[in-house]
Formats: structure tokens, sequence, C-alpha cells
């Protein structure tokens, strides 16, 4: 099927029910009809009308076909982007951050600030059932150290997964660690030394930042286009100005922007890195929760010199608790489990066994159809909440998978005040400042739309919406 081919098609499809040609609430041509009209293939109208669906212009109904959505104005524009990278800058730690993360802790807020996945899946059951059977038929205390890389069952599911992304890997060139974060905590501790220049995405999830600043490396910021990410051309300017020890990039619906590097686009990333001999640490920690029809790959698929570092966890697919992450080490295999080593010894053995029987089982992957769809439908409600309730003017991203979106206010609003707006009435937001070291994103934020929508949810959307109208009005 041709790209263009059905975007055109989508295009033409939402100018007609932008000029009435269908009404609202009115069924569309079967795609079976669609495709016989337009002389094109059945997939080439399917994804014509995924599109247009993602796009907030027509709903799916069950068994019964396509309609036009019920309130129809024009799909918020996207975010907007810079072109150019910023000179290194000292990352400094932001009280904000930390307030942020404690935030979540008060009594029974209504939060949209932390990237956590929704955690009343049928999967959650599964696991505390398997932590229970685990722990009685088999011995996890009293067995002393366990070796750094981590149980061999877990490493070998870990790798058959990788194929997905279309990586091979063998499980003896995997590390286990505590979460992603701490992945590419050990990833940067063997590539750099504080001083080095690091390159990161714009906006950036305020982890790497805080991670950069406590290896004390300088940062030197790449803007992202909010759909295709890591934009190439500046990161290119980068490499030639700065002597840049290691890049760092959400590959697949990155926070926050809920951006992906198309495919063909990650191959030249890697042509880069192997042109400028510079690695490059990818978290792909949200590549399973992809909207499309298939996966996205990981750029380490394209990677033949080992210099990419892919490190992942199970903390946004099924429950951060688990602490259960890993890094496809490969050729700094040696030097990153040493890393491990001297930081923690080992991670505990029995939440990564009892991760090894979740992956191996089939659960994963049914949890992960289900899980998909229900955040591609809760993010299709958030887009219609924030056209009801906030400003025109308002922007956001459109993420293709993940569980948060990004919005961009006019300048003049600032989103710390928002911030501040909504703790105060138990109604947590992320707030921009903290995605960027070169305060870029003060009129921005984050809300993460994996919880079921509750009236009161909607309704905190609603107040949200209604002091950002008054800051402009
Ligand atoms: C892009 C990204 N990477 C890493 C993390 C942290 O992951 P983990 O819990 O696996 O350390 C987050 C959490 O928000 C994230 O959004």
């Amino acid at each position: 099927m041709e790209d263009r081919l059905y975007g055109q098609l989508a295009e033409k499809m939402a100018g007609q029910i932008r000029s009435g040609v269908f009404s609202v609430a009115e069924r569309l041509p079967s795609v079976r009809l669609l495709a016989k009209r337009e002389g094109v293939s059945i997939s080439t109208v399917t994804a014509a009308y995924s599109l247009l669906e993602e796009q907030g212009w027509i709903e799916a109904r069950p068994k019964s076909g396509y309609y036009v959505r019920r309130r129809v104005r024009e799909p918020l524009a996207t975010p907007s982007t810079h072109s150019m990278h910023s000179p290194p800058v000292i990352a400094t730690t932001s009280q904000l951050v930390m307030d942020v993360q404690r935030d979540g802790f008060r009594s029974h807020p209504i939060s949209f600030s932390r990237a956590t996945p929704a955690l009343d899946f049928p999967i959650i059951r599964h696991v505390e059932q398997t932590y229970t059977r685990l722990s009685r038929t088999s011995r996890h205390m009293g067995v002393g150290y366990t070796t750094p890389e981590g149980p061999y069952a877990f490493r070998q599911q870990v790798a058959r997964h990788a194929v997905d992304a279309g990586v091979t890997v063998a499980p003896d060139s995997i590390v286990t660690s505590a979460g992603s974060l701490n992945a590419m905590g050990l990833c940067l501790q063997v590539l750099t030394r504080p001083g080095d220049l690091v390159a990161v995405e714009s906006p950036c999830y305020y982890g790497i930042l805080q991670l950069i600043e406590a290896c004390g490396l300088h940062a030197v910021e790449i803007p992202a286009h909010p759909e295709t990410g890591l934009s190439l051309g500046a990161l290119k300017l980068a490499l030639e100005q700065w002597p840049l020890k290691a890049i760092l990039t959400v590959s697949n619906f990155s926070n926050p922007l809920g951006c992906s590097i198309p495919d063909e686009r990650k191959q030249e990333l890697v042509a880069l890195l192997e042109q400028y001999q510079v690695p490059l640490i990818e978290d792909d920690i949200y590549g399973d929760l992809y909207f499309g029809e298939r996966r996205p790959r990981a750029i380490k698929a394209y990677d033949t010199q080992g210099l990419v570092l892919l490190c992942s966890s199970l903390s946004k697919t099924i429950d951060p608790q688990l602490r259960v992450g890993w890094v496809l080490a490969e050729r700094y295999y040696e030097e990153i489990l040493h890393r491990k080593f001297v930081n923690m010894l080992s991670t505990p053995i029995l939440p990564q066994l009892v991760c090894a029987e979740i992956l191996g089982q089939g659960i994963y992957e049914r949890h992960l159809r289900q899980a998909r769809e229900a955040y591609r439908q809760r993010y299709l409600r958030l887009v219609d909440l924030v056209s009801e309730h906030f400003p025109s003017r308002t922007k956001i991203s459109r993420p293709q998978g993940g569980i948060v979106a990004w919005l961009e206010l006019p300048r003049r609003v600032d989103t710390t005040e928002l911030y501040h707006y909504g703790r105060e009435r138990d109604v947590l937001i992320a707030p921009g400042e903290i995605f960027s070291l070169n305060k870029q994103y003060h009129h921005c934020f984050r809300l993460n739309y994996a919880p079921r929508w509750t009236p009161e949810r909607e309704d905190a959307i609603r107040k949200l919406g209604q002091w950002v109208a008054e800051r402009i009005a």
C-alpha cells in the first residue's frame, strides 16, 4: 500500500466532512464500497479510515461501520517544533521535578502527571498470582547474592521479545536492571565522564535530564518533530560541531511528544552513528504500545556495529512497581555488567522470574492487544475533551502509541502556574518547564491519558481548560 495514497484519501474524506457532504453521526461508505468507488485497495481505505479516526474526524462502531464524530471541528493543530539544536547546557535539578514526583503520592489526586500505565488490567492479577505461586514453590530468600546479569530465563524471554522490534540478540549479551532509567544510567556511566557532552531530544523526558545532571554531563538538546521525532538534520549539525560522547533518544512514542522516528529514518540515524562513531542509548520503553497495525522497529534493528544500546522495561506495559528492565549491551557487556555490580551487586530475582513467566505464557501479548486498544480510545476521548474545554488555539500532539500527550498553549500562558492551580485542587499535570534545560516549554504541558476516563477525570480537564481560557481571554 502506498503511504501517500491513503493520506490523500483521508484528506479527501476530511474535506467532504468539513464541507458537509457527510453530516455529524452519518455513516460513511463501507470500506468495500469506497475501495470500489475510488479504485483503491481495501487496505488503503482501512488505513485512511484509521487515520481519520486518529485525527478525530470519525469513529468506528463495532459491527456497524464508520461514522462522522459527534462534534466535528478541525483536529487540533500539532505542537510546533524548532529546527536548531541548543548549545550545551549544564543540567541542573529542578525542585519542580521532585515535587511532580512526590505529588502523585498525595491522598487521592486526579493525576495526569506521571507516565504510569493503567493498573486495572487483568494482567496485574496474573502477576500477583505468579508472585504467590513462585514464592511458594521455589526458594528466593536465603540464597544469597545472585548473578549481576540477571536470570537466564528472563533474559531469554527478553531476547525472544526483541524479535518483534526487529532485533536479534543473544540472551548472554543482555544485562537486566531496575527499570529502563537505571539501564540508561548504567550505559551513561560506561560511555561518558563528567563534563562530557551528550545529545538528547527536546522536549525530553525529565528523568533523562535528571540522570544527565547526576552524571555531571552537559546536554545538547536536539529538536524533535511532534510526529517524526529527533531531527536528523539538527543532530548532524550537532555532531559536526560538538564532541558528543553519546546520544539518548526514546525511539517509539516518545515522552512527552508521543512521536516516533519512522523506520526508514532509523536506518539513516544508524548511518550517522557509524559515520561519527558515536554510540546511541535507545529507550524503547513504549514500543509495544502502538496504535497502528504493527510494532515499529527499534533503532537497534539497523545496528550492525554494536553502537546502539537498547534499554527498556515492563514499567509502561505492565507496572513500574516491578522495577524490571534491561539493556542489550553487546560490545559493552562486560563494562555494563561491572557498573551494575558496583551500583547494586544484582537486582532481586523474584520479579525477574515472574516476568519471565508472564512474557513466556502469551499473557503479555494478550494484555498488549487489550491495552493498545484501550489507550487508543482514551487518547481519542482526551482529544474530544480538550476540543470541548480548551481554547481553540490549543495544540495537542498526535501520538501513534504510548500513554502521554503534549499540549501547547499560547506563549503567554505559564503552565507552571497551571500546575500550581491544579495541585491546589488535587489535579496533577506535568508542566512543560521540566522537559528542557533551556526554558523552552513553559507554555506546554504533558497529560497521561492511560487511566480509564471517569466523570472526575473529565471534570478535571474541564477545570484546567477553563483556567487557560480565563488566562487568554
Ligand atoms: C521515556 C521513559 N523512559 C524511562 C522511564 C522510566 O522507566 P523505568 O520505570 O523502567 O525506569 C520513563 C518513565 O516515565 C519514561 O517515560
